[in-house]
């Protein structure tokens, strides 16, 4: 079971029918599901550019849902206030793009919203071990990250395992009972979605295969009836 014994599922719109937005959205709220995850792209980072500033804020305000934004963008350093300032509820920057990670983290909890740290497949997991204090997530990306509807890589489990044994230490050697999220980002459907649960994860991120999917509400309910019904290995 997750620390927190809750498994969650967020949906990333990056792939939904951007001229049906609104529709989009309230199919996600009563799917079950319980946030939406927005990927904002600068063509720079990645290669693709999608959403930004405005759109955060018009969410944050009238989705209705969570928003937690996941931020694929170079500088961050110079652009986390102005994502920081809608207030969603959690913001997750790249370890690989933050010069200061520390400091950027710090701006992002200082405003009380929550931090994570996001890696892409190839980077090391020690990129997040000198900020665990800060941070309430790790995203693991189990697919190089930039578009939606690719596979799932199949070497990440290992990562993850690796990133809930770090955690686990850390716990023990600080005798702290922090509680940080596993999340997992890319290629997640009906049979991946086991391998990143066995593993550890206990957050996950769906775009493509939710919309999809004809019945969202069933798509859901079986996603969380499976993760809740078997035991991590
Ligand atoms: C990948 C993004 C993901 C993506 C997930 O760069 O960070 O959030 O939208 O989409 P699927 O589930 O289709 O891989
Ligand atoms: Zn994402």
């Amino acid at each position: 079971m997750p620390e927190n014994n809750i498994y969650k599922i967020g949906i990333s719109i990056l792939d939904c029918d951007y001229l049906n937005l609104g529709q989009e959205l309230t199919r996600i709220k009563e799917s079950g599901a319980d946030f939406i995850h927005l990927d904002i792209m600068d063509g720079n980072f990645v290669s693709q550019v999608a959403f930004g500033q405005k759109m955060v804020s018009h969410l944050v305000e009238r989705a209705g849902i969570p928003v937690h934004i996941h931020l694929m963008i170079k500088n961050t350093d110079e652009q986390i206030e102005s994502y920081v300032r809608p207030g969603p509820e959690s913001i997750t920057v790249h370890a690989e793009t933050c010069i200061h990670l520390d400091k950027v983290l710090s701006t992002i909890t200082g405003n009380n919203i929550r931090a994570g740290v996001a890696l892409n497949p190839s980077t090391p997991i020690s990129f997040a071990e000198n900020v665990l204090d800060k941070i309430n997530s790790i995203l693991i990306l189990t697919v190089n990250p930039g578009f939606g509807g690719q596979a799932f890589l199949e070497s990440m489990p290992a990562k993850i395992r690796k990133t809930r044994e770090m955690l686990r230490s850390y716990n023990e050697i600080e005798n702290r009972k922090s509680i940080i999220d596993i999340r997992v980002d890319g290629g997640i459907n009906s049979s991946t979605i086991m391998k990143a649960k066995n593993a550890g994860a206990d957050t996950f991120i769906i775009g493509s295969s939710f919309f999809k999917s004809s019945d969202t509400v069933r798509f859901i309910k079986d996603l969380k009836d499976l993760i809740n019904r078997n035991q991590a290995i």
